[in-house]
C-alpha cells in the first residue's frame, strides 16, 4: 500500500489541513465508516451458534465510539467502574456489559452488583470477596447477582510484546487450572453460581493459531463446569500496523485472516457442543480490531535538525499523546502531508520522528525511511484508534488532545474538546 490515507479515503474529501487548523494539533481524527466496518465484522465471528462480540472498551472509551458499538449490536467488556459508567451513559443496558476486572475492591464489586452487571472474578481471593459482598448485601438465594464468572488463566499466552501477554504461567491474570476445585468449593460456600468462564491470552496476533489453541484449551477446561451459560474466548485479533510498503513488508502487511479463522473455529465448537450436551453462548472480546484502523493522529512538525548525521523531525505528538511507541516499541506507519496532500513515498530518507516531551525515549519512529519531512508539514500517525487516546497522559503538563469524528455523512464533528491548562489546574484547587 502506498498511502492508507488516500486508498481508504480516510478524510472523506475533507481537507486535513483545514481540520488541523480548525481543531488544532495534536488531534485524533476518527473515521466512522471504518470503525463500523470493523465492528460489523467481529459481530459475525461465530454464526452457527449463539454468539456475542464484546467490544473491549479499554481500547477506546470515547462515548461517541461506544455509541457506534451499541448501534452495531456489540456488547462490551469493562475493566473498571469508570468504564461501566461510560457504557451505561452511552446507553448500554446492563445485560450487555460484562465486568472483567483485576484486583478490585469490595466497593467496586458492589457497584457492579447494584447495577446488575455480570462480573468475572480473576482469582480465588476475588471470588471469595465477591461471595462476602453478596452476603453483606443479604442477597436472596435466587438473586441473579449470585451468578458470576471466573477468569481462567489458560497457561499459554501470545501478543506483540511481553507487556501485553495476559495468559501464561508468569502473568498476573486468571485462575490456574489446578485451582478449579477451589472455585467450586468457594462457590458452594457462598452460594454462587458459576455462570460463565472467560480468558484472554494477550493482545495482537496476526495468525489465528494461538487463539484457536486457546479456544480448544478453554473448551477442554469448560467440560469440568456444569451448565455454563457462556464461554468467553477473549480478544487479541491483530491489525496490520505495517500497512505501507517497506523493506520488511514489500506489499504491506496482510490483514488478520478473519475468514480463515472463522472457518477453522467452527469445527472446534462443533466438537465441544457434541460433548457438552448443551449449547452455551460463546463470546469474544476484541478491542483493538474494532477501532485501531479508524483513527489517525494529525500532528504538526515544528522543527527539523541533523545531529551527528541523524535527521530528526520534531512534532507535537509526544508520548503523552501516543505512548505505544515508547512503551512497547510499537510501530505506527507515518504519512507526511504537505499542501493538503499526502507526500509520495518515491524518495525516502532515514529520519527519526520525535515529540516535544522531555524524555529521550519520546520517539514516534526511529530511523524510519520516510519522505523528507519539513517544518510546517503535518504528520499523520496511522492506526491510533486503539490504546491511543485511552492511554494518553498530561505529562509535562500538556493538556490531552481533542478528538474529531468524520461521520458516515462525511461531516467532521468534535467528539472531545481539547483539555486546557485550566482543566488541569482546577483539580488542584
Ligand atoms: N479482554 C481482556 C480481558 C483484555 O485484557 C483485553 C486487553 C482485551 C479483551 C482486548 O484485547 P485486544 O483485542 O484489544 O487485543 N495497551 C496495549 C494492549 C493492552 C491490552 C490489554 N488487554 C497496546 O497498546 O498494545
Amino acid at each position: 500500500m502506498k498511502s492508507y490515507i488516500n486508498e481508504s479515503s480516510f478524510f472523506e474529501g475533507n481537507s486535513p489541513e483545514k481540520i488541523a487548523e480548525e481543531y488544532g494539533t495534536p488531534l485524533y481524527v476518527y473515521n466512522e465508516k471504518i470503525i463500523r466496518k470493523h465492528m460489523a465484522s467481529v459481530a459475525k465471528v461465530i454464526t452457527k451458534y449463539p454468539y456475542t462480540a464484546n467490544y473491549s472498551v479499554k481500547a477506546n472509551t470515547n462515548i461517541h465510539i461506544l455509541r457506534l458499538a451499541l448501534d452495531e449490536g456489540l456488547n462490551c467488556d469493562a475493566m473498571s467502574c469508570g468504564e461501566i459508567e461510560l457504557l451505561l451513559r452511552a446507553g448500554f443496558p446492563e445485560e450487555r456489559i460484562f465486568f472483567v476486572p483485576n484486583n478490585v475492591s469490595p466497593e467496586e464489586l458492589e457497584y457492579a452488583i447494584h447495577n446488575g452487571i455480570m462480573t468475572s472474578l480473576d482469582s480465588l481471593s476475588q471470588l471469595e470477596t465477591y461471595g462476602k459482598v453478596c452476603e453483606e448485601l443479604k442477597l436472596s438465594e435466587d438473586d441473579s447477582s449470585r451468578r458470576c464468572a471466573v477468569r481462567i488463566n489458560p497457561g499459554v499466552g501470545a501478543g506483540h510484546h511481553e507487556k501485553v501477554v495476559t495468559g501464561g504461567k508468569k502473568t498476573k491474570f486468571g485462575i490456574q487450572e489446578s485451582d478449579i476445585d477451589s472455585i467450586f468449593e468457594i462457590a458452594s460456600r457462598y452460594n454462587l453460581k458459576i455462570a460463565g468462564i472467560n480468558q484472554h491470552i494477550g493482545s495482537l496476533f496476526m495468525s489465528p493459531e494461538p487463539y484457536l489453541e486457546a479456544v480448544t484449551n478453554i473448551l477442554r477446561i469448560a467440560l469440568r463446569f456444569e451448565k455454563l451459560e457462556f464461554i468467553d474466548f477473549g480478544g487479541g485479533y491483530g491489525i496490520p500496523y505495517h500497512k505501507l510498503d517497506s523493506a520488511d513488508f514489500p506489499n504491506g502487511e496482510a490483514d488478520y485472516p478473519m475468514e480463515d479463522f472463522k472457518r477453522r473455529l467452527e469445527p472446534i465448537l462443533d466438537n465441544f457442543v457434541a460433548q457438552y450436551g448443551s449449547i452455551p453462548l460463546f463470546k469474544s472480546e476484541p478491542g483493538r480490531f474494532c477501532v485501531a484502523e479508524g483513527s489517525v493522529i494529525l500532528s504538526r512538525v515544528h522543527a527539523t535538525k541533523e545531529n551527528s548525521g541523524h535527521k530528526f523531525a520534531g512534532c507535537d505528538c509526544g508520548m503523552n499523546v501516543l505512548v505505544r511507541p515508547s512503551m512497547y516499541d510499537s510501530h505506527h506507519d507515518i504519512e507526511v502531508i504537505r499542501d493538503d496532500a499526502v507526500v509520495s513515498r518515491d524518495n525516502l530518507i532515514e529520519q527519526t520522528v520525535c515529540g516535544n516531551i522531555c524524555e529521550s525515549g519520546d520517539l514516534l519512529a526511529k530511523n524510519r525511511l520516510l519522505p523528507e519531512i519539513r517544518t510546517g508539514d503535518l504528520v499523520a500517525v496511522l492506526d491510533t484508534g486503539a490504546y491511543g487516546w485511552s492511554m494518553c497522559s498530561q505529562y509535562n503538563s500538556r493538556p490531552r488532545p481533542c478528538e474529531v469524528l468524520i461521520g458516515s455523512d462525511g461531516k467532521v464533528r468534535q467528539i472531545r474538546r481539547r483539555e486546557t491548562i485550566e482543566d488541569i489546574i482546577s483539580l488542584m484547587e
